[in-house]
């Protein structure tokens, strides 16, 4: 099976989960893309939900999928949400924002009473920081956000580079919210609590991509089949 066919397996066995009737948070990523394919095809034979969307790419998909679509504002409190990860550890701690849309993603996922990760099984990992860990910026004040946050990196007991995420074409990202995303290459993350805390408190940091006690299950792919966690 290929990455793409794991990913679309994944998406499946969440859609089960999907009863009449539920509020939905989409998630974002060519994972959550083929759940939102596969939720379309339901939702065009009958099946009644209401989905509020994590970022615009997603938000045009399901759309033009003919999903009933709403907003946290008029929707403030969904039943399940459905989005990818970057990575997995085995207390369901997440890597997730390499699509950029980690602060929508993390506010869905709060106002959601589960969030169900969907994913090939490579995404699961005894520790997380390989990944580079996304971190949401507000443009002004830049420098000083970068070295406040260094700071912050190394009190939590981690170390490595802060890159400013750009295009290919080689321009700056912006986010759907308007910010940057500066990637922390750490390598390791032995204790993400202490790391997402010192995140938080840094002044022009947005949100970060530590998705800590949000997820209650995850569903990963792999030829041998699926493993369930949570
Ligand atoms: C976007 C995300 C994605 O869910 C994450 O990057 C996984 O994407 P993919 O399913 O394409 O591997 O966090 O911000």
């Amino acid at each position: 099976m290929s990455p793409d066919d794991l990913k679309k397996l994944a998406a499946a066995r969440a859609l089960e989960l999907v009863r009449p009737g539920m509020r939905l948070g989409l998630g974002t990523g060519s994972t959550a893309k083929h759940f939102v394919d596969l939720l379309g095809a339901r939702v065009a034979a009958g099946l009644d939900v209401l989905c509020v969307a994590t970022s615009e790419v997603t938000q045009a998909q399901a759309e033009s999928l003919g999903i009933p679509m709403s907003t946290l504002d008029e929707t403030p409190e969904l039943d399940l949400t459905v989005d990818g990860a970057d990575e997995v550890d085995p207390q369901l701690r997440l890597i997730k924002g390499a699509g950029a849309a980690l602060l929508r993603e993390k506010i869905v996922a709060a106002a959601s009473k589960r969030m169900v990760v969907i994913a090939d099984d490579s995404k699961l990992v005894a520790e997380l920081g390989r990944f580079p860990l996304p971190i949401e910026v507000v443009p002004f004040g830049l420098e000083a956000t970068r070295r406040a946050m260094a700071a912050a990196i190394t009190a939590s007991g981690a170390a490595g580079e802060l890159r400013l995420r750009k295009r290919p074409d080689g321009t700056v990202l912006l986010t759907d919210g308007g910010h940057y995303i500066l990637d922390a290459h750490l390598g390791r993350i032995a204790n993400p609590e202490l790391l997402g805390a010192a995140l938080n408190v840094v002044p022009g940091v947005v949100e970060h991509g530590l998705f800590l006690g949000l997820a209650a299950g995850a569903i990963l792919a792999s030829g041998d089949g699926l493993k369930i966690l949570g």
